[in-house]
């Protein structure tokens, strides 16, 4: 049953920028999504192969003030409708968490909103408790999750399995102790030519290939729900070079002009099964150990279709995803558990206090 039957109406504004997205949205009572507005500097930074922090604080400074203003256009809604603000502070890039932060702090003061500082991380979960949607081209769930909630976190910077007994109470059971997983489909995508964000593109690439072509090996680690991508990474590396007859010490950057179209398809989609696979494991282990009665899935990766496979086939618990446009950063999931913070009488941050936290864990 959703928290609004039992308290006020709620409307949070959510405030996200964390990374290269400029979000705000717009959330009633923790699963009514009434607007959602995304910029994005993604096309600035494909160019450089990867995300350029100050490029992105510098676009976040120049798109804050529009996105929150055709946010609150498309809700038809005024400042005094709204209840509370929730923003990002931590983690993120510095710059760009500043920016998001500094403009909800001038905003809680100024309209006299209580003010909600949001894990990011947490925030990527909560994208799956949106169940209405007023904007158009965004799906929500059929059910809110039910608790115990086990959840897989994958996105550009984060790889974690987090166990939910309830709101705020949770535990981290593993993380990756190098690279994110999406980091890994990021750099695995440059040394194959492939454009940035890495993920999608290894997706498609990977369609054309044998996954069983080459064996990639998957790290043995000492922490039963721990994850680490950057040997997978490596491995990568060293069967392009055999490949192509080239050393280990052969530059990365000019693999991708030797390999056929038939080699990166095949290494595309050998990788991305053992990069899922290795994901999955931990998942079977981690149900049968807290038999969790809904499995969520956020973070950037989740739009990933092999891992959606994979995790439908192996794994028994109802298994929710937000929408595709809710996987990514966007102000939906911010807002969405800046809702259940005011529902459940958190006390909000005294706004002149706030600061960001780039190196935030869950
Ligand atoms: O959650 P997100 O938007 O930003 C972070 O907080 O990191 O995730 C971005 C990451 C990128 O590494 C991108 O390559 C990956 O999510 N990603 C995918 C897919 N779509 C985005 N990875 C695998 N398959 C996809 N379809
Ligand atoms: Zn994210």
């Amino acid at each position: 049953m959703p928290l609004s039957i039992l308290f006020n109406v709620m409307k949070i504004l959510g405030i996200e920028t964390s990374c290269d997205e400029t979000a705000a949205a717009i959330v009633e009572d923790g699963f009514n999504l009434i607007s959602n507005v995304v910029a994005t500097s993604m096309d600035e930074h494909a160019k450089y192969g990867g995300i350029v922090p100050e490029i992105a604080a510098r676009s976040h400074i120049e798109s804050i003030i529009p996105v929150i203003d055709q946010c609150l256009y498309e809700s038809k809604l005024d400042w005094g409708d709204l209840d509370g603000i929730a923003v990002t502070y931590g983690a993120g890039l510095g710059g760009s968490l500043l920016v998001g932060v500094e403009t909800a702090k001038a905003l809680s003061i100024s309209k006299n909103l209580p003010l909600y500082p949001i894990n990011h991380v947490e925030g990527h979960v909560y994208a799956n408790f949106i169940m209405k949607s007023d904007v158009e081209n965004i799906k929500p769930a059929d059910n809110q999750p039910e608790f115990p909630m086990l959840a897989l976190i994958v996105s550009g910077g984060h790889s974690q399995i987090v166990i939910f007994r309830n709101h705020f109470d949770y535990t981290l059971l593993g993380q990756t102790g190098d690279d994110a997983v999406g980091e890994a489909f990021d750099k695995v995508a440059k040394l194959l030519g492939l454009p940035y964000p890495g993920g999608p593109n290894i997706e498609i690439a990977a369609k054309d290939g044998d996954p069983d072509k080459y064996k990639l090996p998957k790290a043995k680690l000492d922490g039963k729900y721990d994850f680490s991508f950057s040997g997978l990474k490596t491995a990568v590396l060293r069967l392009a070079q055999a490949e192509v007859d080239k050393s280990y010490d052969f530059p990365s950057f000019e693999l991708s002009a030797l390999l056929s179209a038939t080699q990166k398809a095949d290494i595309a989609a050998s990788f991305l099964k053992t990069s899922i696979e290795t994901l999955v494991d931990k998942m079977v282990i981690a149900e049968k150990e807290f038999s969790p009665k809904t499995i969520v899935v956020a973070g950037g990766v989740a739009a990933n279709q092999e891992l959606r496979k994979q995790l439908r086939n192996r794994l028994h618990a109802k298994l929710q995803y937000p929408d595709i446009k809710l996987c990514t950063d966007n102000g939906a999931m911010i807002a969405t558990l800046g809702c259940y913070k005011a529902m459940l009488n958190t006390t909000p941050v005294n706004p002149y206090k706030l600061q960001i936290n780039p190196n935030l864990s869950m």
